[in-house]
């Protein structure tokens, strides 16, 4: 039997409401402040995707850039997922309107639900077909349109999150690619982060049953602990395998929940955050899923990631699901 191919990112795209909320607008909202906001979590403004935007049409946006930075076309694509907990509907999924909106064919597309871990999750499956030989040019979308599934009116949640998108395309590779990944989940736990129903239309149908919409339901203080235990233990059990240690890691590329979580991994991790942290959380917020993908499409746009770099990818989220992986560029 030929011996299976390696996987690598050929390119990267990501895709950003215009609309900006910033903590002075949240200030005029609910009872909060821009320096409890930033000292908390580290966060200065969000995104917003238009009332007609929705999750597909983030996620469509994103890839047609990741499409054009690898330099192939729509139809050397052949498999599309996409990491969301926010989908356009219950079905059909997410992915199968991207693919209507891509103009991609009858190619495979599926989501996958793991919350603020998505976007590894999904990654982790596309390595899996391309190694296999079944696929040569897997789309990996991570897209959320978070300010429909938020309560406006808890202040310990709306100034948490926001909107946009993050694509890889992956495919085969001599060098480097996908050196390993580690997968974990807690469904026990679960009950701490969770919303009943989900859909970036769902407040749409809610309102048409004449009833309040569900919204996200999280215990911020227990879920920091477990984040902060599970992201470092993960980004272990990738890296310690193939004989590597913190100080090889080029640029952690973490899920952005909140800055206290991500310094505290770091120092776990003996590294130092300044050095090794990629962050975007100031211009974001959490994204779930699109923000490590997005703060990956940015650490390569922005020329943090350099030939040959082992970068790390590290999330944890809704689950409790978490995941890391370690990339050589
Ligand atoms: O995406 C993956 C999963 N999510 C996470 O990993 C998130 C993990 N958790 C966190 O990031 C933090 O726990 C939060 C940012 C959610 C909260 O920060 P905290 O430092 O844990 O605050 P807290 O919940 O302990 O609240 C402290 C105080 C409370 O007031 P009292 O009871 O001390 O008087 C809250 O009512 O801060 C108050 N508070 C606020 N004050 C101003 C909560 N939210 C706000 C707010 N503005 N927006």
């Amino acid at each position: 039997m030929a011996e299976a191919a390696k996987s690598g990112i050929l390119g990267v795209g990501k895709y950003l409401p215009e609309r900006i909320l910033t903590n002075s607008d949240l200030e005029r909202m609910v009872e909060t402040s821009d320096e409890w906001i930033t000292t908390r979590t580290g966060i200065k403004e969000r995104r917003i995707a238009g009332e007609n935007e929705t999750t597909s049409d983030l996620a469509t946006k994103a890839a047609r850039n990741a499409i054009e930075d690898a330099g192939l076309q729509v139809s050397d694509i052949d498999m599309i997922i996409v990491a969301t907990i926010t989908s356009d509907n219950l079905f059909p999924s997410t992915s199968c309107m991207v693919q209507s909106k891509l103009g991609a064919g009858t190619i495979p597309a599926f989501d996958v639900s793991a919350a603020c871990s998505g976007f590894v999750y999904g990654l982790a499956v596309a390595d899996q077909f391309v190694k296999g030989g079944l696929c040569k040019h897997p789309l990996v979308i991570a897209a959320e349109k978070m300010s429909t599934i938020v309560n406006w009116e808890d202040r310990g949640t709306c100034v948490l999150f926001g909107d946009g998108a993050g694509a890889v395309v992956l495919g085969p590779v001599e060098e480097g690619g996908i050196l390993g990944v580690h997968l974990g989940a807690d469904g026990v736990n679960g009950q701490l982060l969770k919303m009943k129903s989900v859909g970036s239309y769902d407040s749409g149908l809610a309102r048409q049953a004449a009833r309040e919409p569900d919204t996200i339901f999280m215990e911020g203080n227990a879920l920091f602990k477990h984040a902060v235990k599970l992201m470092a233990d993960a980004a272990v059990a990738v890296i310690e395998p193939l004989g590597l240690k913190g100080e090889d890691i080029s640029l952690i590329v973490p899920h952005q929940a909140n800055i206290r979580i991500l310094n505290m991994v770091a120092k776990r991790l003996g590294v130092n955050p300044d050095e090794k942290l990629f962050l975007n959380i100031e211009k974001y917020g959490n994204m779930s899923a699109a923000s490590s993908a997005v703060a990956f499409a940015e650490a390569v746009e922005e020329g943090r990631i350099k030939k040959g770099d082992v970068v790390l990818l590290d999330a944890f989220g809704g689950g409790l699901t978490w995941g890391a992986m370690a990339i050589q560029w």
